[in-house]
């Protein structure tokens, strides 16, 4: 397993359903990644072997996971398949899975659990929608996602964990610097299991914002949706 640890800050690419095999050349030319973060693209699965890593501070990572070993399930991709593509980690529970391809918390955890088996390492999303957010539920509605995803062999070192509030995914909207770094805070005391977990912030990061985000303490990187179609953002981002 990838040693995450120790990185300044983690910044993840979900590419989302995007990618061809031009746009993956001119991304990998045009990518200037320092030695001190930590970097991971995740393409969709068909492409995830056209990605590139250095063994450093590149890596790949796949956008889910099946939660089942291996069997009769059409159109799944496996934990096994993907650590013998060398893919290091996986985006779980992302909230569009949730909202078009009825995750639950219950699959994410299996999802997270397959994955630590075969030394990928998930980053498993949580986050409240608007209408939580408006009942001041934010933090139940998070304590119940963090306590029913995270497997129990989850720890600091094999899973992150990346807070993003579903009405600021590709909404242009994003928490106040002092809400996100309050929610980042509770989600870390929680347990003390998790003090220690790497939290990244998702939701509307761009070249403008992510300084501000990421500097705050308690924000261990980002995850990058629209904005790391650009590869010239994305850079800017990174840097
Ligand atoms: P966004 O997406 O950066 O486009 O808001 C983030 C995500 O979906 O992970």
């Amino acid at each position: 397993m990838i040693d995450f640890c120790n990185f300044s800050s983690i910044f993840i690419a979900n590419w989302k359903l995007h990618g061809n095999f031009d746009f993956i050349e001119d991304y990998y030319q045009k990518l200037s990644i320092n030695s001190k973060n930590c970097i991971v693209i995740c393409s969709p699965s068909i492409y995830l072997n056209k990605l590139k890593t250095n063994g450093k501070n590149l890596y790949s990572g796949s956008q889910d996971v099946s939660e089942f070993e291996e069997g009769a399930y059409t159109g799944e991709i496996s934990a096994k398949m993907l650590a013998e593509n060398n893919i290091n980690f996986c985006i779980v529970g992302h909230s569009e899975r949730k909202q078009y391809f009825s995750e639950n918390n219950y699959k994410i955890n299996l999802k997270s659990k397959i994955l630590i088996q075969h030394n990928i390492i998930p980053i498993i999303c949580i986050g409240e929608t608007l209408e939580e957010k408006n009942k001041n539920m934010t933090k139940e509605i998070l304590k119940t996602q963090v306590e029913q995803s995270i497997p129990d062999i989850a720890n600091f070192q094999n899973t992150i964990l990346a807070y993003e509030p579903i009405w600021a995914i590709g909404t242009g909207l994003t928490p106040s610097l002092d809400e996100i770094k309050e929610v980042h805070d509770f989600i870390k005391n929680i347990n003390k299991n998790y003090q220690n977990f790497k939290i990244l912030y998702g939701g509307s990061v761009n070249a403008l914002n992510s300084d501000d985000i990421n500097s705050l303490k308690n924000v261990d990187g980002c995850l990058v949706g629209g904005a790391s179609l650009k590869v010239s953002e994305f850079n800017s981002i990174i840097s």
